[in-house]
């Protein structure tokens, strides 16, 4: 059973793993289960696309069995056609892939949908809002770049983040628009202003030892106005 994205407008957190420890992923994934988020975020990194490596398919299978969490999973990875199928049979919901790791971005949309999963297309804090201009009415989900993939616990870049707001324009109120990197409780009024409806936080959750206080910090944020 592959689990559909949230109905739009809703504001989503959405805890990475990235920064959790990563020899009790099921127990890391069962805390913020039991704070309320709805979707967990599965950085997938192959050494090539992105300087740092990171988990895959067998992995996901297994916290699949632990877990009924929606799996929001960004494919940092060159070739993601040639993966797709593993990532949807090892129990992803949400396929992302980068405009700038593909050539055929609508026929990556067309594959994943095939294979029965959500897709959602994402870009690198220096590619233009144009690259993904045809494509992204296409897609369930945009993901925009917040830091330059790779790791957790970068700073938030602005500039970036400011795409949404371009984005909102192409997409509509119905595609969700999640960020990625630097996203904490000063960031998140932020981009919810700029029009961001579902928020990846690695380090802002697992780097603190109280990860649904953590959650509800950044949930409070999200009602605020923007500093
Ligand atoms: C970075 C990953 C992010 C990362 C975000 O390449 O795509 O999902 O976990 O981490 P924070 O929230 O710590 O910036
Ligand atoms: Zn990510």
């Amino acid at each position: 059973m592959t689990r559909g994205l949230p109905s739009p407008g809703t504001i989503e957190i959405v805890p990475s793993i990235l920064s959790a420890d990563f020899a009790r992923l099921a127990d890391e994934i069962a805390v913020v289960a039991s704070a309320g988020v709805k979707m967990i975020h599965l950085d997938v990194m192959d050494g090539h696309f992105v300087p740092n490596i990171t988990i895959g398919p067998p992995v996901i299978a297994k916290l699949r069995k632990h877990s009924d969490l929606l799996f929001d999973t960004h494919l940092m990875i060159s070739e993601p056609a040639r993966y797709a199928e593993s990532f949807a049979k090892a129990g992803a919901d949400n396929i992302t892939f980068h405009i700038e790791a593909t050539d055929n971005p609508a026929e990556m949309v067309r594959r994943i949908h095939n294979l029965g999963c959500t897709a959602g297309i994402t870009l690198n804090p220096e590619t233009p809002v144009e690259s993904i201009g045809k494509v992204a009415p296409l897609c369930d989900m945009v993901l925009v770049m917040t830091v330059h993939p790779g790791f957790g616990g970068q700073v938030f870049i602005d500039e970036a983040a400011r795409k949404v707001i371009a984005i909102r324009k192409i997409v509509g109120p119905e595609v969700r628009i999640e960020v990625d990197g630097g996203i904490d409780s000063e960031t998140a009024p932020l981009v919810v202003s700029y029009g961001a409806d579902t928020l990846v936080a690695g380090n802002a959750i697992f780097g603190q030892p109280d990860r649904s206080a953590a959650i509800g910090a950044i949930r409070a944020a999200c009602k605020r106005r923007p500093a």
